[in-house]
């Protein structure tokens, strides 16, 4: 059988086996789990009792085709290294890793390697998974992986050098645009009149119904600016102080992530 393991149960692990099994996308009797310590085997075996648990990465991969590794990117490459002697090479390595090259897996593993990029917005069924797979990937593997993913939101397959710039934007994005929200709330409510939770509710609400009205209507940012900005209006004269000074903030914040992105995991 065509086993689909997950090695981590962390944030994206547990996220990864909620998505796919309440989506419907695999039965029970088709994922099984694994993590480092044996609270978090159980707590998978809790969640979602019939799954199946392996106590070791190697007896996971003996049993599994399809091997998600959910772990962190600077413990990647020694659970792949204490793995790829049980594997024969007809397995397809999805490594979620930030900052590690399919270059540097495909080195030590013979078989076919994806990187995706879920989002932590995918446990809403929201967001973008970015997926980038290697030479080795036949077309069945690429379609399988694909389907996977796609069961918890929306799929965007891309290059390897896009990947650093496309991660900002789809998995570091959600996490960016919640600092953005509490700062405009805090701002509102610091300067008086509306207390900090009903200003943070105000603003979560209109952050959720400025993006569907994008993507619902089709203007860009800018013509949704021109709409609420009329000139010499309140909203002008916000618009005006962050088109002066958010262009040097924004491209200071993505340099940063960039650079940090090339060391992750090294
Ligand atoms: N968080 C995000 O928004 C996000 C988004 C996109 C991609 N990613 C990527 O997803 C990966 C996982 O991130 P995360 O946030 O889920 O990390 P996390 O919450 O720290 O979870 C890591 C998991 O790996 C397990 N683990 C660690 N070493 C292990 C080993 N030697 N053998 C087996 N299991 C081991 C841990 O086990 P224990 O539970 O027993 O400690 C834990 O379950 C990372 O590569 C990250 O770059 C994260």
């Amino acid at each position: 059988m065509d086993y689909v393991g997950i090695i981590g149960y962390g944030h994206m692990g547990s996220m990864l086996v909620d998505g796919f099994l309440s989506s419907g996308v695999l039965g029970i009797d088709e994922v099984v789990v694994t993590a480092r310590s044996r609270e978090s085997r159980d707590a998978c075996a809790a969640a979602w009792p019939g799954i199946g648990i392996t106590g070791t990465n190697t007896d996971l991969a003996r049993r599994c085709r399809t091997i998600v590794l959910a772990v962190r990117p600077q413990e990647t490459m020694e659970v792949l290294r204490e793995i790829v002697p049980v594997m024969d090479g007809g397995e397809h390595i999805v490594s979620l890793a930030a900052g590690i090259g399919l270059a540097e897996i495909e080195g030590i593993f013979s078989g076919a390697v994806t990187r995706a990029v879920p989002t932590i917005t995918s446990a809403a069924g929201q967001g973008t998974t970015l997926i980038c797979h290697g030479g080795r990937v036949g077309k069945q593997d690429a379609l399988r992986v694909e389907g996977l993913f796609a069961s918890i939101g929306n799929v965007m397959p891309v290059r390897e050098e896009e990947l650093p710039a496309a991660t900002i934007l789809s998995s570091c994005g959600p996490g960016l645009l919640a600092a953005i929200i509490e700062e405009l709330a805090g701002a509102t409510a610091r300067a008086g009149g509306l207390a900090p939770d009903r200003a943070l509710a105000l603003a979560v609400e209109t952050a959720a119904a400025t993006t569907t009205y994008l993507r619902e209507t089709g203007e860009t940012p800018g013509d949704l600016v021109g709409r609420v900005a009329t000139t010499g209006g309140v909203t002008e004269a916000g618009a005006r102080v962050l088109r002066e000074q958010l262009p040097g903030a924004f491209d200071e914040m993505v340099a940063a992530m960039l650079e940090r992105y090339g060391a992750v995991g090294k």
